[in-house]
């Protein structure tokens, strides 16, 4: 843990901000699900640590997928093209989607994935993201339910991951810049 935190400039959410913030949101999604077996899509890998927190801060009734997309290389920049590297592997038909995301950034991948779904013909989609990077913006995405805004800088830990690193670090940091430009 120390070496990995050595390599932040800062801090910018502890693990008690998050854990407060995931229940708050589990609380909401659970009131506008009522009734509902809403289907939670992970996108692998950055939302796993999101998702399994989320999941388990949701009251009502629901299910869990997983998709794998990549968009981004091992840098730091969006590609801007989205490749499916998993499938859903279920029907999405009639379900209320709920797609999980660790960031919205360029919002490419969100995008692309909202319209592959859309056309399976599930009863709603909805995003909830845990961090969303405004300034980022290539494509117009809109999250239902959002965690913290992040401004324009690189951040990691809580599933989010430079070159696949930081992915196990419990807060949310930003690198110091001559970690990523080695
Ligand atoms: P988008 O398609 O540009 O919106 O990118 C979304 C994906 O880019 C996320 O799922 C992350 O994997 C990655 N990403 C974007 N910004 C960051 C960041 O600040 N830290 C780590 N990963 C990021
Ligand atoms: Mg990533």
């Amino acid at each position: 843990m120390k070496a990995m935190l050595n390599d932040l400039e800062k801090i910018l959410f502890t693990e008690e901000q998050l854990a407060e913030k995931v229940k708050e949101i589990g609380k909401q999604i659970s009131e506008d699900f009522k009734g509902k077996n809403p289907l939670l899509v992970g996108i692998l890998k950055g939302s796993v640590v999101f998702m399994a927190d989320l999941m388990r801060s949701i009251t009502i009734p629901c299910t869990i997928d997983f998709m794998a997309v990549s968009s981004y290389g091992d840098g730091t920049t969006s590609a801007g093209a989205v490749e499916i590297k998993k499938d859903l592997s279920r029907n999405i038909e009639n379900r209320d989607v709920i797609i999980v995301e660790d960031i919205l950034d360029s919002g490419v991948t969100l995008s692309y994935l909202v319209e592959y779904m859309g056309v399976r013909n599930p009863a709603s989609i909805s995003i909830v993201t845990m961090f969303d990077k405004p300034s980022g913006r290539k494509k117009e995405v809109k999250a239902r339910y959002k965690g913290f805004e992040v401004g324009d800088e690189f951040i990691v830990g809580y599933g989010l991951d430079f070159a696949e690193k930081y992915r196990n670090l419990p807060c949310i940091g930003v690198l110091k810049p001559e970690i990523y430009k080695n």
